[in-house]
C-alpha cells in the first residue's frame, strides 16, 4: 500500500509527506521541481516528473505499488492565472484528467484532492458551509471548481475521492526545518515575514476600508501541519469504505489582516512595516469556514492556534532567512 502525493515537494504537499512518513506509510512523491524543493522530502522517494505524462505516472504506480494518491500539484497564483488561462487550463485541468486516466487504468481508486475555500468566491454567509453556491472568480478558482465535478463525474467509472476545499494554509513545520517560501507564495504570512526581515519593502495591506471591526479583510488561516492531519484522515476515510464527498478545512474563526500582523509583532518582538494600499479586484471581505462536516465525517478538527501559526513560520523564515 503506497501513497502516491502529486506536488509532494510543495509548501502543503511536503509537510503531509512528512506526517505520512511519520506515520509509518510508504509514500513517493511525483513533482516536476517547477516550484517544489527536493531537500523538503528527506529521503522520501521523489519521481521527477508531471502528472500529465501518463507513461510515467503509470509506470511510476506498478513500480511502487501505489494504492491511494493525494494530489496537491496545480499552479495557485490567482492573479497569474487571469493573466495566464491556458497554463491553469493545462495543468490544473488537462493534468488531473491525465492523472486520473493513468491511475485508473492501473487500478487505483482512492484519490484526495486539494481543492480552495476560492470555489465560493465573495460568500453570502459566514461561516461558509458546504451548501453555499459555487461561485469561482477568478480561472484558478475556476479550475478547481470543475476539476471537484470531474472528480464527482468519476465516482461512475470506480473512483472514490474527497475533495478538500482548503482555507487560508500558513504555518511551518514544528521543528522549524520546512515551510512557506516567500519566493513561490504571494500568501500573506510569509509576506509578512518578508516585510519583518527588511527581505522586502514594507509590506501592503490591501484595502483598510472594509466593513469589518479594523477595516481590513478575514480571513481563516489554518495551520500547516493541521492540514496535513485532514489528508490522513481523508485517506483514511476512503480506505474504510467511504462515499466521495468535498468538505472544507478550516478552523471556523475569522482573523483580520491586522490581527495577523499584530501577533507576528508579539511572537518575534520586531514590527512589521506596512502601509495601506487600495483594496485588490475581487478580493472578498470576510470568509471563514463552517467546519461542521469535516469534523463529522473526517474527524478532523484544528488543534492548532494563531499564535501557533504565526510562531512557527517566524521560527522557520528567522532561522532559514540569510541575508545577502
Ligand atoms: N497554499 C494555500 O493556501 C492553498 C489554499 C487552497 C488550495 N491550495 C492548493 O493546494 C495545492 C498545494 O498548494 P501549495 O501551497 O503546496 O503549492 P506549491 O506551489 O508549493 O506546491 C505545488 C507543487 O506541485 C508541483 N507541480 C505543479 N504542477 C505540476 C505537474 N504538472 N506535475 C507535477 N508536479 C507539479 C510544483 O512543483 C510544486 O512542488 C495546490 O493544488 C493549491 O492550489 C493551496
Amino acid at each position: 500500500m503506497t501513497i502516491l502525493v502529486t506536488g509532494g515537494a510543495g509548501y502543503i504537499g511536503s509537510h503531509t509527506v512528512r506526517a505520512l512518513v511519520e506515520l509509518g506509510r510508504d509514500v513517493v512523491v511525483l513533482d516536476t521541481l517547477e516550484l517544489g524543493i527536493r531537500s523538503r522530502l528527506g529521503s522520501t522517494p521523489l519521481v521527477e516528473g508531471d502528472i500529465r505524462d501518463e507513461r510515467l505516472v503509470e509506470k511510476t504506480v506498478r513500480k511502487y505499488g501505489v494504492t491511494d494518491v493525494i494530489h496537491f500539484a496545480a499552479y495557485k497564483a490567482v492573479g497569474e492565472s487571469m493573466e495566464q488561462p491556458l497554463r491553469y487550463w493545462s495543468n490544473n485541468v488537462a493534468g488531473t484528467i491525465s492523472l486520473v486516466h493513468s491511475l485508473l487504468a492501473n487500478g487505483v481508486e482512492r484519490l484526495v484532492f486539494s481543492s480552495s475555500a476560492a470555489v465560493y468566491g465573495n460568500p453570502e454567509h459566514v461561516p461558509v458551509t458546504e451548501e453555499a453556491p459555487l461561485r469561482p472568480e477568478s480561472v484558478y478558482a475556476e479550475t478547481k471548481s470543475t476539476m471537484e465535478s470531474f472528480l464527482t463525474s468519476c465516482d461512475a467509472i470506480g473512483l472514490r475521492s474527497v475533495s478538500l476545499r482548503y482555507f487560508n494554509a500558513a504555518g511551518a513545520s514544528d521543528d522549524a526545518v520546512i515551510g512557506e517560501d516567500w519566493s513561490h507564495s504571494q500568501n500573506l504570512v510569509p509576506r509578512v515575514m518578508k516585510a519583518m526581515l527588511g527581505a522586502s519593502g514594507p509590506l501592503q495591506v490591501f484595502g483598510n476600508d472594509y466593513p469589518t471591526q479594523d477595516g481590513t479583510c478575514i480571513r481563516d488561516y489554518i495551520h500547516v501541519v493541521d492540514l496535513a492531519d485532514a489528508h490522513i484522515k481523508a485517506l483514511d476515510y476512503l480506505a474504510t469504505g467511504g462515499k466521495s464527498i468535498a468538505c472544507n478545512v478550516g478552523t471556523g474563526m475569522g482573523t483580520s489582516v491586522l490581527e495577523i500582523i499584530d501577533m507576528a509583532e508579539q511572537v518575534s518582538g520586531r514590527k512589521v512595516p506596512y502601509e495601506f494600499a487600495p483594496r485588490r479586484a475581487g478580493d472578498p471581505t470576510t470568509v471563514f469556514a463552517d467546519p461542521t462536516l469535516v469534523r463529522a465525517i473526517l474527524g478532523w478538527k484544528a488543534t492548532r492556534d494563531l499564535r501557533d501559526i504565526v510562531g512557527s513560520a517566524w521560527e522557520w523564515h528567522s532561522h532559514s532567512y540569510k541575508p545577502a
